[in-house]
């Protein structure tokens, strides 16, 4: 069968639908990019935002004209929101055929295969012991890979619905993931992103309370990965603030390949807010740790999450989350309007903050972002940095990208028969927009 795949949400959906991709071909099946010239149509879900929910709903919805033309053809969705949505979704959606959650995925080429011989229309979403058997499968991805080593969130943030989606916490095995970037390394891969709702968690058996000073097993598996021949960059997504454990700094210091980029979720400056977020750690928590990785990294650059208007979010609560991000000086971030999911806890409060002021709210951060944005890119021009190379820029044939440790994006000429996946000295010459610009410089 030809499958066409589409995929909504966070890395960690790109990563499962590369891994049931992979599986499909694995079956014999093939992949088209195509959705009028595929006998499944396969759309991997989000649930964080009720906006990421109503895109797919209509995206598949809109569907219902090319069933009608072509009755034989498959409609399933799955992941995030099939699992919160399950048979309602069936309801609501006369012309999807089947619903397979996070905890079935795995199963994802005898769904598929059965239901193509019995067309019963049918809802997958129980969570399964076996979920992490069958997810390391990999295609060809280039010089770039990803790698879950968790699955699922323990941390019940009161706005979030992702450890009602995503089922408990599980850690894979250490060995399984040396051996998958090994074998990804060996195919061409030079740089991983290892993937996980809290990464630093990893191999903390799903303790919600953070490790000690002297403990962290994902700084080990830092450490391992770090020893791979081959591999040039190891980046990781998202680690929670209070895991910084001694131990995790003193991997990251010292492992030469693990970019000094932090993606540090922040989600608010205000200590009442971060309360009612149940998020574990205060303002002044928060700046400590940045201070502490700043002192062991000094070139460290952080990227955050923060979401604005918060049920009860006041001018000043926001004021402070202003003020906090101004005096980290993120190099990136992500702002979020709060948008109350159905399940989660703080969804039982009125969204009392009027998208007139939840978007004013973000206006002001992402009006501060590019100005602080701007000025952390000028301070580069002159510098030498090291770059990975992507490939030929989307906006301009004639260059080419990559990125540096600290994840600013920079343009250059490619020199004759550049690669992918491989580091390069560049001059940056100047600074537009959100990036750097400049000429290898040959060593
Ligand atoms: N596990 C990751 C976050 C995954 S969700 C972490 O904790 O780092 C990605 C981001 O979406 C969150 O950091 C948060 O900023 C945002 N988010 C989650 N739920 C939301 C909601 N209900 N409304 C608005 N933004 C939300
Ligand atoms: Fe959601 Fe919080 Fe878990 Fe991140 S840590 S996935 S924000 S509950
Ligand atoms: Fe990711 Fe969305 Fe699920 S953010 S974990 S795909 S709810």
């Amino acid at each position: 069968m030809k499958i066409y795949l589409k995929t909504y949400g966070c890395q960690m959906n790109e990563r499962d639908s590369e891994a049931i991709g992979a599986q499909l071909i694995g079956a014999g099946h093939t992949l088209s990019c195509d959705e009028n010239d595929a006998d499944v149509l396969l759309f991997n879900t989000c649930s964080v935002r009720d906006a990421a929910e109503r895109k797919a709903k209509g995206k598949i919805g809109y569907l219902k004209k090319l069933k009608d033309r072509r009755p034989d053809i498959l409609i399933g969705a799955v992941g995030c929101m099939a699992q919160r949505l399950g048979n309602q979704l069936l309801e609501e959606l006369p012309h999807l055929d089947f619903v397979v959650g996070t905890g079935q995925l795995h199963k994802i080429v005898s769904i598929v295969e059965d239901f193509a011989k019995k067309r019963q229309r049918q809802v997958f979403t129980a969570e399964s012991a076996d979920v992490l058997t069958g997810m390391g499968e990999h295609q060809d991805h280039g010089a770039f890979g990803q790698i879950a080593i968790t699955r699922g969130c323990n941390r019940f943030c009161t706005y979030c619905i992702v450890p009602y989606v995503r089922g408990r916490e599980i850690s894979r095995d250490k060995g399984d993931i040396l051996t998958e970037a090994r074998e990804m390394v060996d195919h061409g891969v030079r740089e991983i992103l290892l993937l996980g709702q809290n990464v630093a968690a990893y191999g903390l058996n799903g303790n919600t309370r953070p490790p000690a000073n002297d403990v962290s097993p994902f700084g080990e598996l830092l450490e391992s990965l770090n020893e791979i021949r081959g591999l040039a960059r190891i980046r990781y997504t998202s680690p929670y603030v209070t895991y910084f454990s001694d131990r995790l700094i003193s991997a990251l210091k010292n492992c030469d390949k693990v970019c000094h980029n932090i993606h540090l979720p922040l989600q608010s400056g205000s200590d009442r807010i971060l309360k009612a977020m149940n998020r574990q750690y205060t303002a002044s928590d928060y700046l400590r740790y940045v201070e502490k990785l700043r002192a062991a990294i000094p070139d460290v650059t952080f990227s955050t999450d923060v979401i604005v208007g918060f049920p009860d979010e006041s001018d000043e609560d926001f004021k402070m989350t202003r003020d906090l991000m101004n005096e980290v000086g993120f190099s990136q971030s992500f702002i979020f309007k709060y948008s109350p999911r159905p399940g989660a806890k703080s969804a039982e409060r009125p969204d009392s903050v009027p998208e007139t002021v939840k978007e004013e709210r973000n206006q002001i951060l992402l009006g501060d972002l590019s100005a602080r944005v701007e000025k952390m890119l000028l301070r580069q021009v002159g510098d030498t940095v090291e770059v990975l190379t992507e490939g030929v820029s989307h906006r301009n044939e004639a260059r080419w990208t990559g990125r540096t440790g600290t994840n600013f994006v920079v343009h250059f000429e490619p020199t004759p028969n550049l690669q992918s996946g491989v580091l390069k000295k560049v001059k940056i010459s100047r600074a537009g927009g959100v990036s750097l610009f400049g000429s290898i410089v040959e060593e």
